[in-house]
């Protein structure tokens, strides 16, 4: 059965272009049939907008808590069916019950190998402390931050002159080229999760 999938972006959407691109080229079994924002004047929006994809916006300063704001929004995926809930640099925590609701179908993409450099600054912060090594980890939300079971990670190498700015493209790179990937795997049920381990199906014979 083909996915439907929701992605909730709050800026630029490079990675949710990287998906839809991915879905018209290669193909994810999986329909992206929402965008979600809790920002009007996310660059994401004008994405969904040229591929014809549904979008809304939800604005939180209109909700007294998290949890009616979040009520909303999973009223609004209930009523789109919605299988799977890709975050794709949504810059606002999402609550405990709507992560009870839809578990282990939230994936989330972090710009470093987690479980270092948690938190909103993964790219800078793994520069500052200066790691030679660093990447990008798609993984399951659960109700912690960024500590959900890890699906792919891709590392990259910090060479000793490298700038932050250049580092942030590598590492964007890296993460279009796995979020994709990790996306499909959920969507063609290749993903099983063994408790804090993920074992993808497969993954030897087809990528
Ligand atoms: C990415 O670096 C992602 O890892 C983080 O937020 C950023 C979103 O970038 N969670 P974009 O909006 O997809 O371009």
């Amino acid at each position: 059965m083909v996915k439907r999938i929701a992605v909730f972006a709050s800026g630029y959407g490079s990675n949710l272009q990287a998906i839809i691109d991915y879905n018209k080229n290669n193909g994810l079994n999986g329909e992206i049939a929402l965008v979600f924002s809790n920002n009007k004047n996310a660059y994401a929006l004008s994405r969904a907008n040229k591929n014809n994809i549904r979008s809304v916006i939800l604005d939180p300063s209109d909700y007294g808590t998290r949890e009616e704001f979040d009520k909303s929004i999973i009223e609004l995926l209930e009523g789109e069916r919605i299988d799977l809930v890709v975050l794709a640099g949504y810059m606002f925590l999402v609550s405990p019950e709507f992560v009870r609701k839809f578990k282990n179908r939230i994936l989330n993409i972090h710009p470093a190998l987690l479980p270092s450099f948690k938190g909103t600054h993964g790219i800078k912060d793994a520069y500052e402390y200066g790691v030679k090594v660093t990447g990008a980890t798609v993984h399951f939300v659960d109700e912690g931050l960024d500590s959900g079971p890890i699906i792919v990670q891709k590392a990259v190498d910090i060479s000793q002159d490298e700038s932050m700015e250049d580092l942030e493209e590598k590492i964007h790179r890296v993460e279009h080229e796995i979020y994709p990937l990790a996306v499909k795997y959920f969507c063609e049920d290749r993903l099983k999760i063994e408790g804090r381990k993920v074992k993808i199906l497969n993954k030897n014979n087809i990528k």
